[in-house]
């Protein structure tokens, strides 16, 4: 049985056109560095976001974990949303793998006050730790944070010769909401994680780029991690049309996602955050105790959602088009009907 899945974009399968260049990828060692396609996808992921170097790691988590791994030295500290995916859905990793101390700190949905959050920004004593580096993220959840408000954060960690890493899971969604170049976005931090698994349809995979010099850092703590990967261009394959093709359609998911919050707006009870409708996500909550059953109800009618936080999160991609999305939505509301 085929279900239309609202759950995340990372459900979506590889293209056909991945599969055949996967199939057909030239291949090396990559722990050598000789995998040709490899190399052509680093490289093509470091220019596309302005970048001098990439290097492939198998998941969001793992790139962000390993970017927070070179930049830092045990007992650093690091600045982050208390609701960044860094610190809520990444298994506690930062202390276990880098040693580092999480300083998290509240935001308007992803937006810092900056005056405060530069009064956190720490300098080593005999009992404090020192600020190392500062962590953003964009898109975050479904709201695509402004270049201004970068720009803002980019000068305070150069006053204070701090780096930043960005979270850029969904950084091409962000370009698109923004109507800017991705280059744009990733000009303001000096390491940015990227995802291909994501709404870009690749089925694995993150590109970690920056310099020449914390790339081939990263390279060699990746390899610490176990992350070093032999004939690694069938996954490269994939992500060079993710990048190159995928990240060009976008658009029609922040369109499908538009078309699914109207449906959901004629639907009584159901609100809608407004604040997140910038991507592919919608993000709503149901004044309605009947919602707690909500999942498994659409779960028996052949469509997979997930309960997100408080409320509910559905999300627009590749897979689905917008009769799937009526079907979904339309169940919705003869549930609560
Ligand atoms: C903002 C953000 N960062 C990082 C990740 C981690 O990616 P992965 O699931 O590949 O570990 C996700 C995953 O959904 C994410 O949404």
């Amino acid at each position: 049985m085929r279900y239309i899945d609202l759950r995340s974009d990372t459900v979506t399968k590889p293209t056909e056109e991945m599969r055949q260049a996967m199939m057909s990828a030239m291949v090396g060692d990559d722990v050598f560095s000789d995998d040709p396609t490899m190399n052509e996808l680093e490289d093509l992921v470091a220019k596309t976001l302005g970048k001098e170097a990439g290097v492939f790691i198998p998941s969001g988590t793992f790139s962000n974990q390993l970017a927070l791994f070179t930049h830092c030295k045990q007992g650093d500290e690091v600045i982050v949303d208390q609701f960044a995916h860094i610190v809520q859905h990444e298994s506690g990793a930062s202390p276990v793998i880098s040693g580092v101390q999480l300083f998290t700190l509240e935001s308007d949905l992803g937006i810092w006050d900056l005056k405060k959050m530069e009064k956190m920004i720490k300098k080593r004593t005999i009992s404090t730790t020192n600020t190392k580096l500062i962590c953003i993220e964009n898109a975050y959840n479904g709201r695509a944070l402004s270049l201004d408000y970068f720009d803002e954060v980019s000068k305070i960690a150069k006053k204070h010769e701090l780096k930043v890493h960005l979270d850029g899971a969904r950084i091409f969604n962000a370009a698109v909401a923004l109507n800017v170049d991705v280059s744009e976005i990733a000009k303001y931090a000096d390491t940015v994680s990227v995802c291909l698994s994501k709404g870009l349809c690749a089925p694995v995979g993150s590109v970690l780029v920056g310099t020449k010099e914390f790339v081939e850092q990263a390279r060699m703590r990746r390899k610490i991690m176990g992350g070093g990967m032999r004939q690694v261009g069938i996954l490269a394959a994939a992500g060079k049309i993710a990048i190159e093709k995928m990240s060009k359609r976008l658009i029609e998911d922040h369109e499908n996602a538009e078309y699914m919050a109207n449906l959901l707006r004629n639907i009584p009870n159901i609100v809608i955050d407004e604040r997140q409708r910038d991507i592919n996500m919608v993000f709503f909550d149901i004044d309605d105790d009947r919602k707690f059953a909500l999942e498994d109800y659409m779960f028996e009618n052949g469509v997979k959602i997930l309960e997100y936080e408080d409320g509910f999160r559905f999300v627009a991609h590749h897979d689905l088009d917008r009769k799937d999305i009526k079907i979904a939505i339309d169940l919705v509301e003869k549930y609560f009907q």
